[in-house]
């Protein structure tokens, strides 16, 4: 039995670990909410931790994910998503727990023509990204035994995303405008989640940094087209450019991330976003 400890039970990833994890039968969960387990809190982790006895693997769901807010809560989305990670990075270093932590293409300043590779050159461009990038960081220095997982433009039937924003915002409106000059890949957290949870059933799979997202480039403009195709909305919908939304946060213009190391490593074919968008709908 492999006994996987999952912070931040509350987001939309550790829901989707949670509605996939019965096809996982020989894995043993635990899962810890912000309340039980506030990775900020550098005491209840090491108790946490301690009182578990012995855990395999920590997926580490537990995040500032608020891009915008971020811009202004600086030291708030530091202390989470560096100091935090830090600290559950020292506690799976003294339990001798093999960390599985949860990264973003915001990592990246966009300016590139070809899918971002692990090895690419990282600058992010908002604060959201610099705290994970030196998440990353804090992992590598104190880790050797460390999966970190580059994902992009998630979304699920859980918590809150640009699929729900969207259908929520067909119900109320008769027409929106989304950006249209924005491409990544949007990612089903399902999807994610179980390739998560076969890379802790794989052998011989190499610790260090992988992309995972689903396969195709679509702009915000295409996602939400295809939302509201898939759902049957008639909401008209207009296409605009970035500047036409100012944002706090500035985005990068392209992140699509090259999905090959992950899909090689564990022979896994990735399905196409309008696929597994068509089975959330
Ligand atoms: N969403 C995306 O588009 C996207 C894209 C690329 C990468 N990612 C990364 O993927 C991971 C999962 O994202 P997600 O969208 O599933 O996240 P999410 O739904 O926004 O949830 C984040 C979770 O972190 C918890 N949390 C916040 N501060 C905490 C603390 N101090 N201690 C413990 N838990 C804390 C929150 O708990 P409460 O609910 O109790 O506040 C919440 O449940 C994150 O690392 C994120 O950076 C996300």
């Amino acid at each position: 039995m492999i006994t996987i400890l999952v912070t931040g039970k509350d987001s939309q990833l550790a829901q989707c670990i949670q509605s996939v994890a019965a096809n996982f039968p020989n894995f043993n969960f635990i899962y810890k909410s912000s309340r039980e387990l506030d990775i900020t809190n550098v005491v209840q982790v090491t108790e946490v931790f301690k009182s578990l006895g012995q855990i395999d693997f920590c997926i580490n769901c537990a995040a500032y994910t608020a891009v915008d807010r971020a811009e202004s809560e600086v030291e708030k989305a530091y202390k989470i998503n560096v100091e935090g990670v830090k600290n559950i990075a020292q506690a799976c270093f003294e339990n001798q727990v093999t960390l599985i932590h949860i990264s973003t293409d915001f990592l990246f300043d966009g300016t590139s023509l070809n899918p971002y590779t692990e090895e690419s050159e990282t600058n992010p461009l908002n604060v959201y990204g610099e705290t994970k990038l030196k998440g990353e960081l804090v992992i590598q220095e104190l880790l050797s035994n460390y999966f970190i997982i580059r994902t992009s433009w998630l979304y699920s039937e859980f918590g809150n995303n640009f699929l729900k924003t969207m259908l929520r915002l067909a119900k109320e409106n008769d027409e929106i405008s989304v950006v249209n000059d924005q491409l990544g890949s949007p990612t089903y957290a399902k999807d994610l989640a179980e390739v998560i949870l076969k890379l802790i059933g794989a052998k011989n799979v190499s610790y260090g940094i992988y992309n995972y997202s689903n396969s195709g480039v679509a702009s915000w403009y295409d996602f939400a087209s295809e939302i509201f195709r898939l759902s049957n909305s008639k909401i008209k919908l207009k296409r605009i450019n970035t500047n036409q939304y100012p944002t706090p946060a500035i985005r990068p213009k392209y992140s699509v991330l090259d999905t090959t190391k992950i899909e090689e490593s564990l022979r896994i074919e990735i399905p196409y976003w309008k696929e597994s968008l068509r089975k959330v709908i």
